[in-house]
């Protein structure tokens, strides 16, 4: 091999390694933290900015672990899987945040009852959360902040847990039930 072309190939396989080791954190939840939605409503909780806490707390999904714990649940938990439904994994998956992160990333305020909670949506925030990065979009992006770019893309995005894997499964319309949750940030004069 000509040194020219050893050179070429080392410089290539230099480069590539550094634009994967740039970008594959952001491309990976896995790698930040969960810190809970008392921590995320810490900011997001004021009437004028769109009161993201209480609409979250008014809804199901801040009830979605609670439910695990009831009899109905366990009832169809005990016949699918033999155990209870807040210890199967097939049940957790879809009522709950983080239930299955490695320990080291779940943060002191984070609590497993609180259900579906901001960062099932979001992303894990404990590399976006302070202001100064949330203040910045792009920076939140790049710290792990998950956004939307249409509509249909929300709606793909629900359809992972509003789908006919629940065992009570009933028919999902979009419109309807974002309606129901939707919290956005009021325009602004
Ligand atoms: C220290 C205060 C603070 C904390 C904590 C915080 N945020 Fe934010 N967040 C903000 C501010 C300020 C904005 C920008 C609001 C604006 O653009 O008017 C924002 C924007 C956002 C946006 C909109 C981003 C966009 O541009 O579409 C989302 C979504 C969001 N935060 C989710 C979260 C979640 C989830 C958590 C918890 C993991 C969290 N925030 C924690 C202050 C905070
Ligand atoms: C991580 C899984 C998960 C995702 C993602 C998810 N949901 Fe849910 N959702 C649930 C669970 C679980 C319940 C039932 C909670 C309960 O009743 O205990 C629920 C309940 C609801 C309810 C209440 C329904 C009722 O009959 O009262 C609405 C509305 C809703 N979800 C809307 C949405 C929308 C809109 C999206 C997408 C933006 C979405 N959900 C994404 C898991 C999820
Ligand atoms: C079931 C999923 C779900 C949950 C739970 C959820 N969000 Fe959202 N949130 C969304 C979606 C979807 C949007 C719309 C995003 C878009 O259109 O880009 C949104 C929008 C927002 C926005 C406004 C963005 C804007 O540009 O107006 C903020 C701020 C926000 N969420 C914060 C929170 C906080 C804080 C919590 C917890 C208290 C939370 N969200 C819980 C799915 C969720
Ligand atoms: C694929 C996601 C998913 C899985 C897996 C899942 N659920 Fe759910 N669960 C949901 C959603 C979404 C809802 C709310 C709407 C619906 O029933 O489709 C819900 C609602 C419920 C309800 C409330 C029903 C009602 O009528 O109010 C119970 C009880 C429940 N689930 C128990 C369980 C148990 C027990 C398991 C495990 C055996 C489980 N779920 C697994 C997504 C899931």
């Amino acid at each position: 091999m000509s040194s020219k072309l050893f050179m070429l190939i080392c410089t290539a396989a230099a480069f590539s390694f550094f634009a994967f080791t740039k970008y594959a954190p952001a491309d990976d939840n896995k790698s930040f933290g969960y810190i809970g939605t008392k921590a995320c409503g810490m900011c997001h909780n004021k009437e004028k900015d769109g009161a993201q806490l209480k609409i979250w707390e008014n809804s199901r999904h801040a009830k979605a672990y609670e439910t695990l714990n009831s009899q109905e649940a366990n009832k169809i938990s005990n016949e699918l899987y033999g155990k209870k439904a807040i210890e199967a994994d097939e049940c957790l998956v879809c009522h709950a945040s983080g239930f299955d992160v490695d320990a080291a990333l779940i943060g002191k305020k984070f609590k497993l009852e609180d259900g579906v909670q901001c960062e099932s949506c979001h992303g894990p925030g404990s590399e976006y959360k302070s202001l100064k990065i949330m203040k910045d979009r792009e920076q939140s992006v790049a710290n792990g902040l998950k956004i939307y770019s249409s509509e249909a893309e929300v709606e793909k995005f629900c359809i992972t847990c509003h789908n006919e894997e629940s065992p009570t499964y009933v028919a999902f319309n979009f419109k309807e039930m974002w309606q129901q949750i939707s919290h956005y940030i009021p325009e602004k004069n």
